[in-house]
């Protein structure tokens, strides 16, 4: 029996490569969407339009919050277009979705019924992971892992100092990182090794069904305009996050206490290491990442579950 997992994501390019590879090697239990890439209406039909076109048209999608906890939002348009999704032309059938958006109470809901070894992913920014943190205190004991993509202990993407979902709301990421939670943090320092090849979209192509189609429509417009996409490849970030629940014995782990820089605009959602305290913290941070054991596992569960003809 598949481990079951809870995924809240802004989908999103790479956001979509993390969702069809959690439905083919986890147990979803349901997605919760959040504003970042893109606006929570915009992330909110992209995962239920990619439910439908993967045929998991029973899994929900509940819509979170349209905002940062204390700021504007900053979307990414100009990775992920004005769709969240641009390069790829949604089926005229899924054209009008409805997504419900009670994220908060589908997740008591949802987390009270569970007594413990909840695992969740979170790949967007972590407004939604905190709100709920905050709400409600007593479901905290049923979290058993929290596994996210985001920070950097080195650099960033949207900054020279921040990484996008910690910059979109450092208040979220900081409240969550002192939690005392057990977390995985999935950061640059590993998705920034980990390179998809631009052979990538003739394999994607040569799935012959729908979403293959779709990954290669999708991941010839993100190779246009993820930030650090070059000839020999593009990060893909999130599904890394997913690998971590499954494989974590890819990924080297440290476990260190971390803030998240709230206060200096020019230094907002940087990942700032807090020299060794009394306790251990709660937070694995992952360091380095076997790519090619990595991507060796993400095509055998891309091609086994969704190319027309699963050789792998
Ligand atoms: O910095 C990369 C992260 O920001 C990924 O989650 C990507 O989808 C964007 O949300
Ligand atoms: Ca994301």
């Amino acid at each position: 029996m598949p481990q079951s997992v809870y995924l809240d994501m802004d989908p999103g390019h790479d956001d979509v490569l993390a969702l069809l590879v959690a439905l083919a090697s986890l147990e979803v239990e349901g997605v919760t969407t959040v504003a970042g890439n893109q606006t929570v209406d915009k992330t909110g039909r992209n995962a239920r339009r990619v439910l439908d076109i993967a045929h998991y048209k029973t899994i929900s999608v509940h819509g979170g919050s349209a905002h940062p906890l204390f700021r504007p939002l900053v979307t990414a348009g100009h990775v992920h277009g004005s769709t969240g999704l641009d390069g790829y032309q949604i089926p005229a059938g899924l054209r009008h979705v409805d997504i419900a958006a009670d994220a908060q109470a589908w997740l008591a809901s949802e987390f009270s019924r569970h007594s413990s070894g909840i695992t969740w992913v979170a790949t967007g920014p972590l407004t939604n992971v905190a709100a709920f943190l905050m709400g409600h205190n007593h479901l905290i004991p049923s979290i058993a892992q929290l596994v996210i993509m985001g920070g950097a202990l080195h650099g960033g993407n949207i900054t020279a100092h921040a990484e996008f979902n910690f910059y979109v709301d450092p208040d979220a990421a900081h409240w969550v990182m002192t939690s005392g939670i057990p977390i995985r943090l999935v950061g640059l320092d590993v998705t920034h090794q980990a390179l998809l090849s631009p052979q990538a979209l003739d394999r994607f192509a040569g799935f012959g069904t729908e979403v293959g189609h779709m990954l290669h429509d999708l991941f010839a417009f993100y190779f246009e305009h993820e930030p650090h996409a070059s000839p020999q490849g593009t990060p893909v970030h999130d599904v890394l996050a997913v690998a971590a629940v499954v494989h974590p014995e890819f990924f080297i782990w440290r476990r260190l206490h971390l803030l998240v820089e709230r206060c200096r605009e020019d230094r907002r959602g940087q990942v700032i290491i807090v020299p060794e305290e009394a306790a251990p913290s709660s937070v694995e941070v992952a360091i380095d990442i076997d790519s090619e054991r990595f991507f060796k596992w993400m095509w055998e569960v891309l091609i086994s579950r969704y190319a027309a003809d699963p050789i792998v």
